[in-house]
């Protein structure tokens, strides 16, 4: 089965949350149950910049001469096997800035054109007839940036089948109705069983509206999204397609593996855990400028800060959680105001708690390593990767009951600590004080150091591999036989 897996973000090449995760690891893990995918992204400047030697494939020209000049090149993702297919558009991808904004954190204003053009080379390769030698029996779409690739096929009549995951329903790519003619979709399908979402185009809904399968990133997520309350006006369209709809629990891979990852000032494993998880806490606690001090509990933070991830909880929650011995290592970027709230916290709690304003793939894998318990007090959460590679490091997550944190993470009670089930600390209200009080929980069971072993390698136990998801999404490819 040939896969053509459509994506604007994968790491290391282009990240901002765990989609960049997801479409390096997914894609790797169906390669090894022996599929033939290729992953299509943007050539961004940070993208063109590390994929080295790459041939070119061919011209692009013949889509639109508004997006001329424009290639496609075949590289390798760094230090793998998987095919890239970069779309390499100077005009609208060679930037500085992350993959979606400028580096004053605006939206890029031409991102229905940036994204758009990357569906319609995606719907190019999967068109009847095939262009190229290689043609894709199903496109993988990802969000809402390759959430036309599934109109285009089906409105103009492609050869591959189309599979919409949405890592995200509060992701939609509405924009301004004029794109719809200048993106060269048919005016004819922009109506509210279309492209059509109050008034705008959507990207997203088009996805959900026209692709063969629609999947998300969690069993919880896949039943939140079909309800008001977690929906995003998009619910009645997820129930009208509820039978089309799957929920398919994301996995991790090695790159998250205490005992062998390079960036850790002293990897560990299960067997190694006291000696290497003190060492690590040690380095982070220097190099945050935290109290020395292995017996304190250490939370960590690593997050976007956004009003998804409930950030301004912790913070109403600050009294409260710094009233108990407790230090606070927080990495993230995101929200002004969240961002310079957590600035002003750090400043009246020296020593207890440090602020890092950035996107720091290091520093994240050793906050993850050298702390006691990650916090990750979400409103909603499609899947949530954090947790479980805080799990698999030994450090127990205190999470929201929500999307994929209630689907992966099992509240520490006496029975399932008892029972070797429990793997972090759960609560439901989305309130500081809820939050409070179970960080209280956390840090109670912490001073009970058998009890807190049986946590930590519990959580290092569980299997978060690829495995058995990549199965399902195979057996999603092979039900949809190509539409000869
Ligand atoms: P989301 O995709 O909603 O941001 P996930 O938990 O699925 O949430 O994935 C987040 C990913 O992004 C993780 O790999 C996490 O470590 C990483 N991450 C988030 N913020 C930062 C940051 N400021 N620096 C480095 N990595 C970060
Ligand atoms: C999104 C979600 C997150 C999920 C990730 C990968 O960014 O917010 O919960 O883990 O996508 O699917």
């Amino acid at each position: 089965m040939k896969i053509l897996f459509v994506t604007p973000e994968i790491h290391p090449l282009a990240k901002t949350g765990g989609l960049g995760d997801v479409s390096r690891s997914l894609p790797l893990a169906l390669r090894k149950a022996g599929l033939d995918v290729r992953v299509l992204l943007p050539g961004y400047r940070s993208v063109m910049a590390r994929i080295g030697a790459a041939q070119t494939v061919c011209t692009l020209d013949a889509l639109a001469p508004i997006w001329s000049p424009a290639r496609l090149l075949e590289a390798r993702l760094p230090e793998t096997d998987l095919p890239l297919w970069v779309v390499d558009c100077p005009t609208l991808y060679d930037r500085p800035g992350t993959p979606y904004q400028d580096p004053d954190g605006r939206d890029w204003d031409d991102n229905a054109l940036r994204f758009g053009f990357l569906c319609h080379v995606a719907a190019w390769l999967g068109a009847a007839p095939a262009p190229l030698s290689w043609s894709p029996d199903t496109v993988h779409c990802n969000d809402w940036q390759a959430g036309l690739v599934p109109a285009l096929l089906r409105l103009r009549g492609g050869r591959a089948r189309s599979v919409t995951t949405i890592h995200n329903l509060a992701f939609q790519g509405n924009f301004d109705p004029l794109w719809v003619s200048r993106l060269g979709l048919p005016t004819e399908s922009f109506h509210m069983h279309g492209l059509e979402f109050y008034g705008r185009l959507s990207f997203l809904k088009a996805g959900i509206t026209y692709a063969d399968r629609i999947t998300t990133v969690s069993p919880r997520y896949a039943r939140e999204i079909q309800t008001p309350e977690f929906g995003c006006g998009l619910d009645g369209l997820l129930r009208h397609r509820s039978d089309d709809l799957a929920g398919i629990l994301n996995g991790i891979d090695d790159t998250w593996n205490p005992a062998r990852d390079p960036v850790l000032p002293a990897p560990f494993d299960a067997r190694r855990l006291v000696a290497g998880k003190n060492l690590n806490k040690a380095a982070l606690q220097k190099s945050c400028r935290l109290e020395a001090g292995p017996d304190l509990p250490l939370a960590g933070l690593v997050s976007r800060l956004t009003y998804q991830k409930g950030i301004d909880l912790l913070l109403d929650a600050l009294p409260e959680l710094m009233a108990l011995p407790l230090q606070l290592a927080v990495l993230g970027s995101g929200d002004a105001d969240v961002e310079r709230r957590l600035q002003e916290a750090a400043r009246a709690y020296p020593g207890r708690m440090s602020v890092a304003l950035d996107f720091d793939e290091p520093l994240s894998h050793r906050i993850i390593a050298g702390s006691d318990l990650f916090l990750m007090p979400s409103r909603f959460e499609p899947c949530g990767l954090a947790q479980m590679y805080a799990m698999t490091y030994g450090t127990p997550p205190v999470v929201r009951e929500t999307g994929g944190l209630a689907d992966t993470v099992v509240d520490c009670r006496e029975d399932t600590l008892q029972t070797g089930q429990a793997t972090g600390f759960t609560f439901r209200e989305e309130t500081p004080g809820a939050l409070a009080a179970t960080v209280r929980r956390a840090v109670a069971t912490y001073g009970t150091r058998k009890s807190w072993r049986t946590l930590q390698k519990t959580g290092m136990r569980r299997d978060f591999s690829w495995k058995q998801a990549a199965v399902h999404y195979v057996d999603i490819y092979r039900a949809l036989a190509p539409a000869v």
